[in-house]
């Protein structure tokens, strides 16, 4: 019988469309579910968006609508997306749907039961962040804002709490018993550094926001909104609901992925409510990393918005697909730029798989009457690439190091594109005619192509489809045995067609659709000349100042940022700036830049920056703006 596989992604806050994060997130898992279903498990992929709190009842209220509303609005926009994206979820949960209440329900009920005093009213003052619906511990309050940056205020609350503090030791002693509960181990060890802090309980109802779930028997109270979205994983299977057929098959989940901010949620607040409830944990949160725009997390509360629809629809949802799965480092964070997908596009695609495909397809069709050459071949450089490019690529793809799964696929794209150049298939033909060598030579070609479709086939469905009809296979060979050589037919009929991916002209390209696609900020909008131009009252508004580099250093886990004491004559500021690819700390040190001093402070990776170092950016590599180093710090430029 097939083993059950069981896949769930975060659910998206339905207070707007998703954007590249979130895409990421579900294509990830797309990519898992589909290439699990073709090693042969039972799979079934859960996503869903999160609809309850105080944001959705917000910005419905600004619109003037109900929170229903909006939320039936946005999840119409989550569907079509996830279609367009060829997502291949087995079901959809909305927080707001009654099967989920049920599960919620049945949750609270296993856990009054079974552990009575884990649920209790008690009261509870603090920094409450109304952007992250939390409470905020003093330590991370400075200047009445949270690390995020988000305003936060005093707050009491009369509120049902869940003994979290019970389950410090149980959490701790399931991590070490089970090393891959978290992954990558960098979210592991920052999970275990927060538990053996101490847990306090937790705050799990509110009496403050109405669009919820009340509290059974108090419906005064909603029910916490992360309480909530948590159980959809269970409730999605039937949790509650007399049958458990679903929860029974699926439950406990193989991997919750998730982004490594709320990593946390899922490694200590679930597995805790699930402990006290009696019911088995999740075998792995999985957290990815952020996509990053200028190095800020992408978000709607920044405004850094980058939905890159242009770009899915000019050139299809598979070079997207290719693009964030290559492009990214499983875990690590990746900076989105639009420069970036056409380099991947024109380079692995275009001139890479496409050209590789149509070049072989060409010569095989006009050689042997558009069908696969006659003779096998068993023994040959080829093979002996594939073979050994096959356990890595297998093995990358456990590791969820999906960059690397593509980055095998493609050396074979290049051993056939080198083995084309050496064995000069034309030169051949012209001599010899279409013999049995030069049946070998293309054969050899065209199997290793197909193995390549195999390989991507999880990343690029449709392409890989495409690909393998055309190469004389049947689409739907893609399963785990389709990746062993030697599986082509021969004589099956060849389908060249148009190229794959035509390449395009990035300078061209970027020039025209740039600012449409990937406005660096939301507000940015296309102003005419005349409502650009500024006033000198205006310009007069940026406090631009000499400054001088006191000291420098990099920002951990980060390539770019460093952060700066700069002395600006009456005192030294903090500032994070992106310069580190061209830039040591060491030869900053000492030097004098020009600052723009009256920035509101933004959080980069954690760290304060106060103000900005200019630097002019020439294909996306600073290059600081200077002055004369006698030129005393503090003094003003106009
Ligand atoms: N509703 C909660 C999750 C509840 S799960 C029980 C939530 N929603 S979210 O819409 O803010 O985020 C959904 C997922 O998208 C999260 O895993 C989050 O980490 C991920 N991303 C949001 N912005 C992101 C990037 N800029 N980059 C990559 N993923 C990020 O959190």
């Amino acid at each position: 019988m097939a083993k059950p596989f069981y896949i769930t992604t975060a659910i998206h806050y339905v207070n707007d469309v998703p954007h590249i994060g979130h895409m990421y997130e579900n294509i990830a898992a797309d990519v898992i579910a589909r290439h699990r279903r073709r090693m042969g498990d039972d799979v079934f992929f859960l996503t869903g968006t999160d609809e309850h709190g105080q944001k959705v009842e917000r910005s419905a209220a600004k619109e003037g609508i109900l929170p229903i509303e909006l939320a039936d609005r946005v999840v119409a926009e989550h569907h079509r997306l996830w279609k367009t994206l060829n997502i291949s979820n087995d079901d959809f949960i909305r927080t707001t749907e009654g099967r989920h209440r049920i599960g919620v329900y049945e949750l609270i009920k296993r856990i009054q039961e079974r552990m009575p005093d884990d649920i209790y009213l008690g009261s509870h003052s603090g920094w409450y962040c109304q952007s992250e619906e939390t409470f905020i511990p003093d330590n991370q309050v400075k200047d009445k804002k949270d690390e995020s940056g988000h305003p936060v205020e005093q707050t009491t609350e009369t509120n049902y709490f869940f003994k979290l503090s019970r389950y410090t030791e149980p959490l701790l002693r399931h991590y070490r018993d089970n090393p891959g509960f978290v992954y990558p181990q960098t979210r592991l060890n920052e999970v275990v550094a927060f538990v053996e802090q101490g847990l306090k309980d937790l705050s799990i109802s509110r009496t403050s926001v109405k669009w919820g779930i009340p509290f059974p028997g108090n419906p005064d109270h909603v029910i916490y909104v992360w309480m909530d979205a948590l159980t959809n994983y269970i409730s999605a299977l039937g949790f509650g609901e007399g049958q458990h057929a679903r929860f029974d098959q699926y439950w406990p989940a193989d991997i919750h992925l998730v982004g490594k901010d709320i990593v946390r949620f899922h490694a200590v607040y679930w597995p805790a409510f699930l402990m006290s409830a009696g019911l088995p944990l999740p075998k792995r949160v999985v957290g990815h990393g952020w996509w990053l725009r200028d190095n800020q997390k992408i978000s709607k509360s920044l405004g850094n918005i980058v939905r890159p629809n242009e770009i899915i629809d000019r050139f299809g949802t598979d070079p997207f697909r290719y693009f964030v799965m290559r492009d990214m480092v499983f875990g690590q964070d990746q900076n989105y730029s639009d420069e970036s997908f056409i380099t991947r596009y024109n380079g692995d695609l275009a001139k890479g798989l496409g050209n590789a495909l149509s070049r072989t397809l060409k010569m095989a069709e006009t050689y042997f009457e558009g069908r696969t050459p006659p003779v096998p071949c068993n023994d040959n450089e080829l093979k002996t690439t594939a073979e050994q490019i096959i356990p890595e690529y297998l093995k990358a793809m456990d590791e969820l190091a999906f960059h690397r799964a593509l980055e095998s696929a493609w050396r074979l794209v290049s051993a056939v594109d080198r083995y084309i150049v050496t064995r000069e298939p034309w030169k051949h033909f012209k001599e010899k005619g279409a013999d049995e060598a030069l049946s070998r030579v293309l054969w050899n070609c065209l199997e290793a192509l197909r193995i390549v479709c195999v390989m991507i086939a999880p990343v690029m469905p449709a392409t890989a489809s495409n690909a393998l009809t055309r190469i004389g296979d049947g689409p739907e060979a893609i399963g785990s045995d389709a990746l062993q050589w030697g599986r082509l037919a021969n004589g099956a009929t060849l389908r060249g067609g148009d190229g794959l991916f035509p390449v395009i002209d990035a300078a061209k390209y970027l020039e025209k659709n740039m600012d449409e696609i990937t406005p660096p900020l939301e507000t940015t909008q296309a102003a005419s000349p005349d409502v650009a131009k500024i006033s000198i009252d205006q310009f007069m508004q940026t406090d631009l100042r000499v400054g001088e580099v006191r000291s420098a250093e990099r920002v951990p886990k980060s390539k770019k940022l460093i952060r700066m004491m700069i002395f600006t004559g009456d005192g030294e500021r903090q500032i994070v700036a992106g310069i580190g690819t061209k830039y040591t700390p060491e030869e900053l040190v000492g030097r004098k830049v020009i600052i723009v001093a009256n920035l509101q402070p933004a959080t980069l990776m954690g760290v304060e920056s106060n103000g900005m170092v200019l630097a002019a950016s020439i294909d996306g590599e600073p290059s600081l703006l200077s002055v004369d180093p006698s030129v005393p710090a503090g003094t003003k430029v106009k």
